[in-house]
């Protein structure tokens, strides 16, 4: 059922976090004989109004000349549109905000907030001189909100959905440890699992399955399970005793903590048999590649999503320890412990070699 509803004076808090949560508007202005003029633009909020700014790309006419500028001059009344549109139309809203424009002048001490934050939204205003142009300010006297999926201006992770462009969200990806204690809506988990399906598979037999955990004690029985393994393992190795307790408490404490685990299994019943072991190693290899592509798959998702993601590698140095504790038939090896939820923190990027130290080869 679509949900639709009219706020008439002032805009909700959710609608102003899903405006602040989103990239791209559509202003539109009329002219003196009611031509409507319409224009992509980008764009900040701040809980009162909606900035614009006039940026200095070469244009035939200053900033105060634009089309939408002088409509906005004689007629202030304005239309803002933000849509998300996806080709699953369960997943379709828009934001339709009318207010009053006007133009805010460089000298206000306003002006100079809004460039930062403009600045802050999209980087490539760094390297222009937005702030000696007036900005164009709108103050909503009424907005609407429409979407095809129930609930979605309720739900908090409308807000939270990176929409962003396919780019941003492989650069904007990263491994995650430390997790605010919200819970995971099991509707997301779901779209997590599905982007994983997704992944290329040798021969298209998918040889991976997905075990969610999100029940505290299911946790803390994998947790305790696969902590008192790596004690061992860790005490093999010669590790100091404080060590050993330190590792296993932090280790321990990143499964507990995480709102959602999702243990990637590999699953190789259904791949081809060879009778010699070079072969019957290959066909394993494309089993692990594939479950590498499903997990980047998932890890994605759940960015663009606003979820939040780390992997453990620990079920493999465990994976008998993970299969009991999880009950687990014994057809399934554990590989990898995604832990999903909403960072606690923005943790810091790891940096990535330059791509020419990457490549072998090109010609
Ligand atoms: C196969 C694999 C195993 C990993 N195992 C762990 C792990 O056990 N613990 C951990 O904190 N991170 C683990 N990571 C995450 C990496 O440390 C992380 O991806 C890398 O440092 C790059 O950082 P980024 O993900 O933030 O870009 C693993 C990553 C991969 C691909």
């Amino acid at each position: 059922m679509a949900e639709s509803m009219s706020v008439p004076a002032s805009v909700a808090p959710s609608t102003w976090q899903y405006l602040a949560s989103r990239r791209l508007a559509h202003l539109a202005t009329v002219d003196d004989r009611g031509r409507p003029h319409l224009v992509p633009v980008c764009y900040v909020v701040d809980g009162s109004a909606i900035y614009i700014p006039l940026d200095e790309k070469p244009k035939r006419v200053s900033p105060l000349r634009l089309r939408r500028v002088r409509n906005l001059i004689d007629h202030p009344d304005v239309a803002f549109l933000v849509d998300d549109y996806a080709e699953d139309w369960s997943r379709l809203a828009y934001v339709l905000v009318r207010g009053l424009a006007d133009l805010l002048d460089p000298d206000d001490q306003r002006h100079r907030d809004v460039i930062t934050l403009l600045r802050e939204k999209y980087p490539q205003y760094e390297a222009m001189a937005i702030d000696r142009n007036p900005l164009i300010r709108i103050v909503p006297y009424a907005s609407h909100v429409w979407s095809s999926a129930p609930g979605f201006f309720d739900w908090r992770q409308a807000s939270l959905v990176r929409n962003l462009d396919f780019d941003a969200i492989i650069r904007g990806r990263r491994s995650v440890r430390a997790f605010r204690p919200d819970a995971v809506p099991p509707a997301l988990i779901q779209r997590l699992l599905e982007a994983a399906r997704w992944a290329p598979s040798p021969h298209g037999r998918m040889p991976w399955r997905f075990v969610v955990v999100t029940r505290p004690d299911l946790k803390l029985k994998l947790a305790d399970a696969m902590g008192d393994e790596w004690e061992r393992q860790l005490a093999l190795d010669g590790e100091a005793p404080e060590i050993i307790a330190r590792r296993k408490l932090r280790s321990r404490q990143r499964i507990l903590e995480a709102p959602a685990c999702i243990v990637l299994c590999l699953y190789l019943v259904d791949l081809d048999r060879y009778p010699d072991p070079v072969r019957q190693e290959a066909e394993r290899t494309m089993a692990v590649q594939s479950l590498g592509a499903a997990a980047q798959n998932l890890l994605l998702a759940a960015y663009q999503l606003g979820l939040d993601a780390g992997w453990m590698c620990a079920p493999l140095f465990c994976s008998d320890t993970v299969r009991a504790a999880l009950g687990l038939d014994s057809d399934l090896e554990p590989h990898a412990l995604l832990t999903v939820g909403y960072a606690a923190r923005d943790p810091v990027r790891r940096e990535r070699l330059p791509l020419e130290s990457l490549i072998v080869r090109f010609d």
